[in-house]
């Protein structure tokens, strides 16, 4: 048995999962923008606008000025050619886990693990990034009743550390010291990831109705951004438009690519869609396009609002709006980001247990991982396990460093999932697609590629990260998982060469 043995498909068509197809391409343009709009637009916006610079002067990354615009433009198409392939492979392998599933089933164990491990910074660390944004708006929400809650409580330690605002780098000497340890903590984000997750123990999904709801509320602010915001725009703003030319636009754009996650979840309800082949191209590169617009419009109105500079901060709408003097409107548009960015949570943290659960079912984690609540029959044990780690993340964490890290893995995933629908493609060329990309080297070479260059605007001290992380779990598979592999144990079939 090898380490690129693969799993056997169990299609749709042959696995019999029962589902209904319901869902029309309206339907999943709806779920998109659920699960797409988020702390990218709301807080990663700002950075991408920015750039970041450390106290002492260091340039982290550039950033994309007004020319933000572009840097969305850029995304959309990057993000279209990925979701081509996740179209492809989610209505062949309709198994729980996304991209670890199809990993498994295309290029094999090692890299599945690899996927699985990577997917762990797209859900797990992209909410400790989702919920340090929620911190953010929740704070300015708060200060417009009047409540201030103390710097040291709304900024964790690696954040203050990390500023290259004097003002929050104050905090180090001026919060209260336990063992001549600062005590900076980040209170809110860390008491919302323990609701969501008491939420999700009690057997809380998503529904339909509800994600809906969320929709209009997302839409709604956004509008109202941009109505209010567009009434107050200083042409002067956008001069000079890319200060810092092309890579401005690819260092903005690999920070905001955050924005553009999630669409990848909708390419799981390929079972439940009507007429497949047709409606979930329209549905995912559909509710790509409408991301796409709204950023390209919200970008616009945040860099012509206030000198792009201004932007660098976790609530940078609100701010804007209210550096602008229009302080009903930023309280009302942090209360909607404080929604949809829930709205978010709820989604990730939902999805990890979940992913744990598949690995830990194919014997690559823990059997534990795989149990199931008697009563809920929900993975409740990784719900805790991603409950704790997520909140104690978003305890201490910095903003923009999990931004990088959510980033540089979840580009790393989609390049493989591209990589893997040519591989299937050449390997069982008459297997039945109820999707297929069109042009398919061109759409999945050029999706890899593209993946790649936008990781290549991230820095350096993400890729660090990201080497340690996947060295860490490499090491965990030879230690566990390739021993305990249920393939590899002969509990199930190899999927025949
Ligand atoms: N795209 C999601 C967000 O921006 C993850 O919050």
């Amino acid at each position: 048995m090898g380490l690129f043995d693969r799993k056997p498909i169990a299609t749709a068509d042959e696995g019999g999962t029962g589902m209904r197809r319901t869902l029309g391409a309206g339907d999943l343009v709806m779920l998109a923008i659920g699960a797409v709009i988020g702390a990218g637009i709301f807080s990663s916006l700002g950075t991408a606008a920015a750039g970041e610079t450390l106290a002492d002067g260091t340039v982290i990354r550039y950033g994309a000025g007004p020319a933000l615009v572009l840097s969305f433009v850029l995304l959309g198409a990057v993000c279209g050619l990925a979701a081509l392939c996740y179209a492809e492979l989610a209505a062949m392998i309709p198994q729980a886990g996304s991209a670890y599933a199809y990993s498994y089933a295309t290029l094999g164990e090692i890299v599945a693990w690899i996927v699985g491990w990577a997917l762990i910074l797209e859900y797990a660390v992209g909410n400790v990034a989702v919920a340090i944004g929620w911190s953010g708006y929740f704070t300015s929400l708060l200060s417009g009743f009047g409540i201030d809650l103390p710097g040291w409580l709304t900024h964790g330690y690696w954040n203050v550390k990390a500023s290259g605002d004097p003002a929050i780098r104050a905090l180090m000497d001026s919060a209260p010291h336990i063992a001549g340890i600062p005590v900076l903590v980040n209170l809110p984000a860390f008491g919302i990831v323990v609701a969501i997750t008491l939420l999700l123990l009690k057997g809380v999904k998503e529904s339909t109705r509800a994600n809906n709801i969320m929709v209009v509320i997302k839409l709604l602010v956004l509008a109202l951004f941009v109505i209010v915001g567009g009434m107050h725009i200083d042409p002067a703003n956008y001069k000079p438009f890319a200060p810092n030319g092309f890579r401005g636009i690819h260092q903005g754009a690999a920070i905001v690519f955050f924005a553009y996650i999630g669409f990848d979840a909708i390419s799981t309800a390929a079972e439940e869609t009507k007429n497949p082949q047709r409606n979930l191209p329209i549905g995912i590169l559909g509710g790509l396009a409408v991301c796409t617009l709204i950023y390209v419009i919200v970008g616009f109105v945040a860099t012509g609002l206030v000198p792009y500079d201004q932007l660098r901060s976790s609530d940078p709408l609100a701010k804007a709006l209210s550096i602008a003097g229009l302080s009903t409107a930023s309280w009302i548009v942090a209360a909607g980001a404080v929604v949809s960015m829930s709205a978010v949570l709820l989604v990730f943290q939902y999805g990890q247990p979940r992913i744990f659960y598949a690995m830990a079912r194919d014997g690559l984690l823990p059997k534990f991982a795989a149990k199931l609540h008697p009563k809920t029959r929900t993975p409740h044990v990784t719900t805790i396990i991603t409950g704790v780690a997520v909140a104690l993340g978003s305890l201490l964490a910095d903003d923009a460093a999990t931004y990088d890290l959510t980033n540089i893995g979840t580009l790393a995933a989609f390049a493989v999932v591209c990589i893997g629908v040519l591989v299937l493609r050449i390997r069982e060329p008459n297997r039945h697609r109820p999707f297929r990309v069109p042009f398919v080297w061109f759409v999945t070479l050029g999706g890899a590629g593209a993946c790649v260059f936008v990781m290549r605007g991230l820095p350096s001290s993400a890729w660090k990260a990201f080497a340690i992380w996947m060295m860490i779990g490499l090491s965990l598979y030879f230690v566990y998982g390739y021993k305990h592999s249920v393939l590899r144990r002969g509990n199930a079939p190899v999927s025949p060469e």
